[in-house]
């Protein structure tokens, strides 16, 4: 572990209701907060496609959904699951497979302890 590398506070656990999430910002780095079916997660707010704020996509099962282009990471593993296709219009051009390219979600560790949730950054 790097001596930058620490636990931060977040929140109360009840902040972070079943299938919601929200945005923190801890040392200068947003992060998303989350609850899926009873289980944490938290991922870097940074879109691994294009940077977009991953914060205001939406969950969809265990993925978050990029409003951006509509790609889909799993939140738990941080996996690219799915990616939105471009042929949807007549007018949409098509992107080139390298601009297509994402890397994985950046995931923290996350966990409660006696009612209060941290994050591992
Ligand atoms: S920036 Fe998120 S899908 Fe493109």
């Amino acid at each position: 572990m790097s001596p930058n590398h620490m636990l931060h506070m977040i929140c109360s656990s009840e902040k972070i209701k079943d299938n919601t999430m929200q945005l923190f910002t801890v040392n200068d780095t947003d992060i998303v907060v989350g609850r899926r079916n009873g289980k944490l997660f938290a991922f870097n707010n940074s879109c691994p496609h294009r940077g977009a704020s991953l914060s205001k996509g939406g969950l969809k099962g265990d993925n978050i959904v990029c409003y951006m282009h509509g790609y889909e990471f799993n939140v738990f593993t941080g996996k690219l699951e799915n990616m939105k296709s471009w042929k949807r219009e007549d007018t949409w051009l098509e992107q080139n497979s390298e601009w297509r390219k994402a890397g994985d979600l950046v995931l923290y560790h996350v966990n409660e302890k006696n009612g209060t949730i941290f994050v591992d950054i």
